[in-house]
């Protein structure tokens, strides 16, 4: 038998406990234990029923997901969970940690299910651009009826315990021991003369108006096709027998294997996991942070802040003045309404960060314990360095220093102190407390351990962190204004501001670029304009100067109700601003510039190979160290549709030659902006993709 099963007897029950881990992922080596196992319980003689129970952290965390996209290897998890279910010995699950995918499918596949009140139960495949595979479509919905079923698998959330008993899925929520647990309950099965009972063989649940959940399911998955999938496989277990609506099932799961969506969220599971995991701080000690400072208050310090407090460190807040400290601390408790409404904290925990975690001051020596001080004032050089000339004279030996600057050099900052080994970017993105993207900024001389505390403060506040290294914008703002300046570039050719929105939203992207940059705010476009323009611009680089016309007269996107769009109606009724197109007709003519047609697809196209085509210099230049550290900024900070995987995965998915083909294009009309990436090309030219630099890494 493999060794991921071990086998035991306590009297008439043969225990399979599984060892596989370190979350019991259900791989080839596990799958044939558990037969073996039951073959073994079947042949032995005096057994009467069978108890499975997970060792370590979890019953089972499903299939193993570094098998998908491979050839299929037997024993498949259907048949096992089919022969499982068919035993002639009473078969009980002891579930604790979590039961997901494969894991509850195994599961429900068992006679009766006992669990642990802490275990959470869920079927979390469409997060993997797939649906239940092994049944669960099938047997769920007999458990708890249409509706709740699907809820669960097209959410794809983790279920409590408890919840997971009122539904039907769990028989019996029980403290203490899942072995023990396990032994007692199937001793008492077995007493009481319990059945078998086959989830297949229970009669199938009431229909529902199937069309109408498939559609409204595909369009709440804003692109994503498998939860509406699920809709037509627990049809099939409606309308089938039992073993035709698992075939159903199975067909479903194996087309969903074959997408694009299911290679871009898989990437996503796994980059995700390793983009803080850099081989070069392997085994570097983070310092100890328990206490931080914020200087400024503004939009960013009082979310940073916000953030900080939920996480349990002591906050002390530097504000200009009184009146600004007062302001600073209005926002932060307008942030923690905000996450005690969501349940984040208790009134209790809430009182507590106000009046005791959180500290306002106007007076620097109030930082001399601080372990790491973030800086958010304004977006000014000479402001910043008078405020580290200050924390560099005032915090103690070992402190970290840090910006949050979105585009200012650190280097530049760092010297202007005693200990740039101590200096480092925290890059947060706005709400600060609710964003999950981090960039850890690692400047020149910046120490091992001071970055390997950014990612361990990431850590702490929930966040995704990604290490970027020093440049106009890091990782996700130069990016950024890259792909911005491509969308300008199709105005000025033709394209109208909506016509690329409603393009880049269909692509997937929660909010197309103009609408983000009006929730943003037009200004922050407009002082980086400014500068750049006060730095000098290339004269080859083609300027869109419409845009600083609507701010000049003071329409800064939703803060004042108008930008790109008008927000009479409330933010989420957003309408074209008829002001918008004239300003862009009077610089097209300017320009001297005829406008042509653009198709949805040509301006994805062109959007996506700028991104990609700055995404491979900063791969190149060493910004990022990995494609994958690219493709989680864009995820986490950017909007950009997770079962796409990222702007990388989606060039490796559609071809990186005939991406570059088209750029070479482009170029033709406008070398200066379409400058190929040399990495692109390289990567070209060997046949190689993105995805093989990650994996080398
Ligand atoms: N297969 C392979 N590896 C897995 C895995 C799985 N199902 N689940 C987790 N892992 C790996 C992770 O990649 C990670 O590896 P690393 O240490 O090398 O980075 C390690 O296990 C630990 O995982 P986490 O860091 O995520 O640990 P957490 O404690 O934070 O979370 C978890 C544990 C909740 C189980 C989370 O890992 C998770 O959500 N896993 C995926 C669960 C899932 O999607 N299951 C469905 C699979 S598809 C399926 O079952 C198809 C079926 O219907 C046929
Ligand atoms: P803001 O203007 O809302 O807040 C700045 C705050 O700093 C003000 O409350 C001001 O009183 C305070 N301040 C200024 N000088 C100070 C000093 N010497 N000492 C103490 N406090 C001082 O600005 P915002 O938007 O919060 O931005 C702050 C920083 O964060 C900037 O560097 C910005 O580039 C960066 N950032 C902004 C993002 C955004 O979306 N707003 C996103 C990520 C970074």
């Amino acid at each position: 038998m493999s060794d991921k099963i071990a086998y035991s007897r306590h009297g008439d029950i043969a225990v399979l406990t599984v060892r596989n881990p370190p979350v019991n992922a259900l791989s080839q080596a596990v799958r044939q234990g558990l037969w073996d196992g039951m073959d073994r319980a079947e042949a032995d003689d005096g057994a009467r029923a069978v108890l499975i129970v997970g060792e370590g952290r979890a019953f089972f965390a499903g299939a193993d997901i570094t098998e998908f996209g491979k050839p299929p290897l037997q024993p498949h998890l259907p048949d096992l969970i089919n022969r499982i279910e068919a035993s002639p010995l009473l078969v009980v699950a002891s579930m604790h940690g979590v039961s997901l995918g494969g894991g509850l499918e195994v599961a429900l596949g068992c006679h009766y299910r006992i669990a642990v009140p802490s275990a959470r139960v869920g079927l979390p495949e469409v997060h993997l651009g797939l649906l239940p595979g092994a049944g669960g479509t099938q047997r769920l919905p007999r458990l708890t009826g249409v509706e709740a079923g699907l809820e669960v698998m097209t959410t794809g959330r983790h279920v409590g315990a408890k919840e997971a008993h009122a539904l039907g899925i769990i028989d019996v929520l029980q403290d203490g021991d899942p072995a023990e647990n396990g032994i007692a309950y199937t001793e008492k099965l077995l007493s009481d003369g319990a059945p078998r009972r086959a989830v297949s063989e229970m009669p199938p649940p009431t229909p529902i108006d199937w069309d109408a959940a498939f559609e409204a399911t595909l369009k709440r998955g804003r692109g994503q096709i498998s939860p509406a999938w699920c809709v037509r496989a627990v049809q099939a277990s409606v309308e089938k027998p039992f073993a035709e609506g698992l075939k159903a099932e199975r067909q479903i799961f194996y087309d969903l294997m074959q997408t694009d969506q299911r290679q871009g969220m898989i990437h996503a599971f796994f980059s995700e996991r390793a983009v803080s995991n850099l081989p070069e701080l392997k085994g570097v000690e983070p310092r100890p942070v328990q206490q931080i400072g914020v200087i400024g208050g503004g939009t960013m310090g009082a979310g940073i802040a916000t953030a900080a407090l939920l996480a349990g460190l002591r906050v002390t807040l530097l504000e200009m003045s009184a009146e600004a400290g007062e302001a600073a601390r209005n926002r932060i408790a307008g942030n923690l309404v905000g996450a005690l409404k969501r349940g984040k904290i208790n009134q209790k925990g809430h009182d507590t960060i106000l009046n005791d975690t959180l500290s306002i001051a106007t007076d620097y020596d109030r930082l001399s314990d601080a372990d790491l001080v973030i800086e958010a004032v304004f977006e000014d050089m000479a402001v910043k360095k008078t405020v580290f000339a200050a924390l560099d004279r005032v915090c103690k030996p070992g402190c970290i220093l840090a910006s949050n600057t979105s585009y200012l050099d650190i280097n530049e900052i760092a010297a202007t102190t005693s200990r740039p080994a101590d200096v480092l970017g925290l890059h947060f993105f706005s709400p600060a407390h609710v964003m999950k993207l981090l960039e850890v900024v690692v400047a020149d001389a910046t120490a091992p351990d001071v970055a390997a505390t950014g990612f361990a403060l990431g850590k702490m506040l929930g966040k995704i962190s990604v290490r970027a290294g020093v440049c106009d914008g890091f990782i996700g703002n130069r990016i950024l204004s890259t792909y911005r300046t491509c969308a300008d570039h199709m105005i000025l050719d033709g394209a109208s501001p909506y016509e690329i929105d409603k393009a880049l939203e269909d692509f997937g992207f929660a909010m197309g670029p103009f609408a983000v940059a009006d929730l943003a705010g037009l200004d922050i476009g407009w002082a980086v304009r400014k500068r750049k323009r006060a730095e000098g611009l290339d004269p080859r680089a083609r300027d869109a100067a419409y845009a600083d016309k609507l701010c000049e007269d003071g329409h800064f996107g939703q803060k004042t109700g108008k930008g790109y769009y008008d927000y009479a109606a409330g933010p989420k009724a957003r309408v074209p601003n008829p002001d918008v197109m004239p300003l862009i007709e009077a610089e097209r003519a300017a320009q001297g510039l005829t406008p042509r047609e653009f198709s949805h697809e040509e301006i994805v196209r062109r959007y996506m190979a700028s991104m990609v085509n700055e995404a491979a210099k900063v791969v190149g230049e060493g910004i990022a160290r990995r494609p994958l550290d690219v493709d989680m900024t864009l995820l986490f900070g950017y909007g950009f549709p997770r079962y796409r995987g990222g702007p990388l995965k989606w060039a490796d998915i559609v071809g990186l030659d005939g991406l570059l083909a088209d750029i070479k294009r482009y170029a033709e009309d406008d070398p200066y902006f379409w400058q190929p990436a040399p990495l692109l090309e390289q990567l070209v030219a060997e046949g190689r993709t993105f995805d093989d630099l990650n994996k080398e890494s």
